[in-house]
């Protein structure tokens, strides 16, 4: 059987498996997918034996930078955002680096949201793994602008001027903004602590801005609770990014886009439970 996992530590809370069981049973592809908790000291040498007959990994928390060193080559969204989710044993035997945490966020908002980016004003919360893996896909619709906005505002000016060749891209601190915009994501780890990064309400343009928060849970998140009270036109969580990086790492394995709407519906209904 052809063998995929998942790395990361810790790594029980993954819904990978589910993901992509759901995605081989839809699109009839035999193929056996698990978690490896790979030990902290040693990601490299865990991935190594793994990949002696595995084909493919997903890279979580705390792992994509070292995925990043270890792949033998890179796709060019991966080596911009300095971080790889993805490895694909390629024939001859090396591995290959991707990154679809960005393509994945950009699917969810243009086509399962039907929200399209180009000409819009976006506000990116956040400067971590996540932005850089996001930075690219979104650039490439075309925005009329791209703020990243960070609690330590030198990570976001640093990030700014390391994509600023891509597009209309700048760095500010939380509370340097009042002007609405169109879009407003959160990539911070604030909404696990149930908090929000502190930025003005009058960012939402009510009924009109829409606001979306990379991390999902059971509940509503801290940050679209806010986005809701303020009157944001949408607040979505990240469970459809988290389903759409998969179709994409599933269709880089397999070479089939699995339909993500049933997968994302039943991640849903188990969530809720
Ligand atoms: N849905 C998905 O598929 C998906 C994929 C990837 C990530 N995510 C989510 O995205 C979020 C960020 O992940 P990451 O990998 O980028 O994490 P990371 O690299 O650790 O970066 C964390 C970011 O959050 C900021 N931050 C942390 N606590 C904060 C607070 N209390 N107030 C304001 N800012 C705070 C940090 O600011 P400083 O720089 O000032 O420390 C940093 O910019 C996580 O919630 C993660 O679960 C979701």
């Amino acid at each position: 059987m052809d063998r995929y996992v998942v790395f990361g530590n810790p790594i029980g809370h993954s819904k990978s498996p589910l993901i992509h069981r759901l995605f081989a049973e839809q699109t009839a592809q035999k193929l056996d997918y698990s978690t490896l908790l790979a030990p902290l000291d040693d990601f490299s040498g865990c991935a190594r034996a793994f990949f002696q007959d595995g084909l493919g990994a997903n890279v979580t928390v705390p792992f994509k930078e070292e995925a990043y060193r270890l792949a033998d080559s890179l796709t060019a969204r991966a080596q911009r955002a300095g971080a790889v989710n993805t490895l694909s044993k390629l024939a001859d035997g090396s591995l290959l680096g991707d990154n679809t945490d960005g393509a994945g966020l950009v699917r969810d908002l243009t086509v399962n949201a039907g929200f399209g980016l180009q000409g819009k004003r976006i506000l990116l919360l956040g400067a971590g793994g996540a932005v850089r893996g996001a930075l690219e896909p979104l650039l490439a619709e075309q925005p009329a602008s791209l703020i990243i906005a960070n609690r330590t505002v030198e990570k976001a000016e640093l990030l700014a001027e390391l994509f600023a060749d891509l597009g209309p891209v700048c760095a500010s601190g939380f509370d340097w903004l009042q002007e609405p915009v169109d879009l407003i994501i959160n990539a911070t780890s604030a909404s696990l602590s149930g908090d929000v990064p502190p930025i003005a309400p009058s960012l939402i343009e009510p009924g009109k801005t829409v606001c979306y928060d990379m991390m999902y849970s059971k509940e509503p998140t801290a940050f679209c609770r806010w986005a809701s009270a303020h009157g944001a036109a949408v607040s979505m969580d990240g469970l459809g990014m988290l389903a759409e990086q998969a179709a994409e790492a599933f269709f880089l394995w397999r070479g089939v886009r699995p339909d993500t709407a049933p997968v994302l519906a039943e991640l849903r209904r188990l969530l809720a439970l």
